[in-house]
């Protein structure tokens, strides 16, 4: 599966953290920002990445990240110059990525649950749109969707400041291949931006829309503000103290989904200096 991972704007909502590195290179816990969403995508089966990064960022992102190789997947980056919108990802995309269905993943989500990976691999090319809804504290700061009596979307917007719904629509998506072809088509909205709401607006009004509501059990997180930031790095402190198992790893992740095989997985544990991270992957067993 192709899928896009979105790792460019400013940051600014974290001012002064982001003047130094982008957001997505900051540590959720022990880990930067971007594993999570990346790991993510893995599980769900992509294999052709798309990073999209501001400028100053995409060297920082491919000395970490690189080509993907050491993971069994492939990674190829494209600059957004400015944050003109979540959608423009789709314009940006080179040619390649057109006519084939595309998953797409904000660079500051964070999802974990039980079989999350599993669960995710269900949705890859179905027609239409698929996205997720999550019961939220907060909805005015997040796209939101509105369901009907039998859960069938009926109405979505952007942050609304008086929302008919408390269900927020999570950062990942996973789009048909027409979804290239409506990015072309939507306009600036008064905040300036091409909202990603306006596109699954488009698959709504045409019946095209499904939404899964994520079970409580599922942790979504978005790691957007310097509160929501280190309420995720506790998170993941938390389980993984408790459980002894970490989240987020993409070198435990290739081998789990067989990406790698175990001698590429050791090759790739021969690059990691010594400490916990490097222990931690040592004692895994598959
Ligand atoms: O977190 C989920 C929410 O993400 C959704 O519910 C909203 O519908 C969606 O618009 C988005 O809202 P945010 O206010 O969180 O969007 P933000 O501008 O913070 O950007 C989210 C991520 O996308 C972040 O990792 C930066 C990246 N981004 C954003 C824009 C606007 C880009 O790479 N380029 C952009 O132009």
């Amino acid at each position: 599966m192709k899928a896009i991972l979105l790792a460019g704007g400013t940051g600014s909502r974290i001012w002064p953290l982001s003047v130094g590195t982008n957001k997505h290179l900051l540590p959720v816990y022990d880990k930067p920002m971007i594993y999570y969403p990346l790991t993510t995508l893995m599980l769900a089966g992509a294999t052709e990445i798309l990073l999209v990064t501001n400028p100053e960022a995409q060297l920082s992102m491919q000395k970490l990240i690189g080509d993907g190789s050491q993971w069994g997947i492939k990674i190829e980056y494209v600059i957004q110059d400015r944050p003109s919108g979540i959608p423009e990802a789709f314009l940006l995309a080179p040619s390649r990525f057109h006519g084939s269905p595309v998953a797409l993943m904000l660079g500051d989500n964070l999802l974990y649950g039980m079989g999350l990976g599993e669960s995710l691999r269900t949705h890859v090319g179905a027609e239409g749109a698929k996205i997720f809804a999550y019961q939220v504290a907060n909805p005015s700061e997040y796209g939101i969707v509105e369901l009907n009596q039998s859960n069938k979307p009926i109405n979505i917007v952007e942050k609304p400041s008086k929302p008919t719904s408390n269900l927020a629509i999570p950062g990942l998506y996973f789009f048909d291949h027409s979804v290239f072809e409506r990015a072309k088509e939507l306009k600036p909205s008064p905040r300036g931006e091409l909202e990603i709401t306006d596109i699954l607006n488009s698959y709504l009004c045409q019946n095209l829309l499904k939404v899964q509501i994520l079970e409580r059990g599922t942790a979504w997180l978005d790691t957007g503000t310097a509160e929501s930031l280190l309420a995720a790095g506790e998170f993941v402190r938390v389980i993984e103290e408790r459980q002894g198992l970490k989240i987020g790893c993409p070198e435990e992740v290739s081998l789990r989904v067989g990406l790698v095989t175990t001698a590429q997985f050791y090759d790739n544990l021969s690059n990691i200096p010594s400490g916990s991270y490097k222990k931690y992957l040592q004692s895994i067993s598959i």
